[in-house]
Formats: C-alpha cells, sequence, structure tokens
C-alpha cells in the first residue's frame, strides 16, 4: 500500500471570471523508501500540489489518502494529528522560530510533539550528515539561505515523519550542496523507510530521485526516471 495517495485532485482559486483551475486531475501515489521529485517551472502549481498532499489545504475534488485513510473523513482533529505524527513539512518560508536558536528548534518540536522524535545521539548523528553540527548555538537569523535550509530540514526529520514533504529545498545552495541534498534525502528515504517528496524547478535534483513527475499548468505526468543512455 502507497503510504500517501493522490487520486483525481483538482483545485480551483477564487471564483467567477477570476477563477482558475491550478492542479487538473492529479494522481499521485508514494511508497515508503522512495525519494519522489515533482519537477515543474515556477508557477506549475507544486506548492499548491504539495499543501493539498499534507492536508495544509483542501482540494477542490479528489482525495487525498494517507495510509489508507482518507483525509477528508478525518475530523480536524484526527487530521492534525495525522499531520503532526506521519508528515514532516521542509517549506519555502522555513518557518524557522526567529528567537530560537538552533539546538532550542528541536526542543521546540518535543513540546508539540511529545512522542517518537529523534533521541539526542540521533540528532547528532543528522546534524552532522547535514553539516550543521557547528550551528547550534546560532539563531536563525545569523544562519545562511543555505544553512537556514539544512536547519529546516533537520527539524522536519528531527519528528521522524513517515512521510517528508519539501518545497524547493535546494533554492539558495550551489551545486556541491545539491548533490548532497539530493544523497541525503534519498538515504534518508532508504535507510529510515520513509516517503521522501520534493517539489522542485530545479533538474539538478533528478538524478536522485527513484521516480519523477512532471508538472505543467497543474497537470502531471509521471516521467521516465533516469535520462536514456546516451
Ligand atoms: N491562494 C491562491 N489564490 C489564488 N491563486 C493562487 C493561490 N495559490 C496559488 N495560486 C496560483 O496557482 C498557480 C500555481 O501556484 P503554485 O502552486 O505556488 O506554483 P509553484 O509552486 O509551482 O510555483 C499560480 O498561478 C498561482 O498564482
Ligand atoms: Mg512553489
Amino acid at each position: 500500500m502507497s503510504v500517501i495517495e493522490l487520486n483525481n485532485i483538482n483545485k480551483y482559486f477564487g471564483s467567477g471570471v477570476s477563477k482558475v483551475h491550478v492542479l487538473h486531475d492529479i494522481n499521485f501515489s508514494a511508497d515508503r523508501g522512495e525519494l519522489i521529485l515533482v519537477v515543474g517551472p515556477s508557477g506549475s502549481g507544486k506548492s499548491t500540489f504539495l499543501t493539498i498532499a499534507g492536508g495544509l489545504q483542501t482540494p477542490t475534488s479528489g482525495e487525498v489518502s494517507v495510509e489508507g485513510k482518507s483525509m477528508a473523513k478525518l475530523s480536524t482533529a484526527q487530521r492534525d494529528k495525522l499531520r503532526l505524527n506521519q508528515i514532516g513539512f521542509v517549506l519555502q518560508s522555513y518557518s524557522l522560530v526567529p528567537y530560537l536558536k538552533v539546538k532550542e528548534q528541536f526542543d521546540f518540536v518535543n513540546k508539540v510533539k511529545r512522542q517518537g522524535n529523534l533521541n539526542q545521539a540521533e540528532l547528532k548523528e543528522l546534524l552532522v550528515q547535514l553539516g550543521i553540527e557547528n550551528l547550534t548555538n546560532k539563531f536563525p537569523g545569523e544562519l545562511s539561505g543555505g544553512q537556514t535550509q539544512r536547519v529546516a530540514i533537520a527539524r522536519a526529520l528531527f519528528a521522524n515523519p513517515d512521510i517528508v514533504l519539501a518545497d524547493e529545498p535546494t533554492a539558495a545552495l550551489d551545486s556541491a550542496r545539491v548533490a548532497e541534498v539530493g544523497k541525503l534525502f534519498k538515504e534518508l528515504a532508504k535507510t529510515r523507510d520513509k516517503a521522501v517528496v520534493v517539489v522542485t524547478h530545479d533538474v539538478r535534483l533528478m538524478e536522485f530521485a527513484d521516480k519523477t513527475y512532471q508538472i505543467m499548468d497543474g497537470k502531471m505526468t509521471q516521467a521516465t526516471n533516469k535520462q536514456p543512455a546516451k
């Protein structure tokens, strides 16, 4: 069973003459152990897709299921619980708490979600893996764009979710760091048995993906995974 599945998702914004059809009959699924990429240009509907997949907004029609449970059939409290326990977001706005040091961002997660998070040794290992173990006493305002992104990735993974949803996680990174993030996401998917879904316009990530979807004007197609041999 796919850990997350979207069936015939449509999303409209606005109404009347200003009504726009942003997602068209999207079908998508992700399994544990997979890094899935959704690649498309700016404005193609990537962030809308990701926030609907994570239950942060609702589709106009169609169904999102997590572990076989339809999100629309859950109560608000059940949906919040599912999101908290099973889904990790790395959003474009990062949403680090500005007045907390890096190490305190994780304490904050422990306060909001009391169980199932990584322990201190596992956290240390993750920070080393991301190359940010020396930044724990810094405030978000003291970090570069790339460092901020890596802290946001660490914070999402700290809660040990089944599904990681990342929106343009490599936007501010140079090619070497892009490769590291690609490898890291792939490794996390494999070793920690997670479904990692990355939406991006960054084609440099494609070589790390197990499965790639393309999105264009709100229409999604599954792309062939690897570049054809020359
Ligand atoms: N809340 C909203 N209200 C109206 N239009 C929106 C809203 N959110 C996104 N859109 C529109 O939907 C389209 C897709 O946006 P988005 O999902 O952010 O694309 P991407 O992440 O690929 O850049 C864009 O044309 C955008 O202007
Ligand atoms: Mg976007």
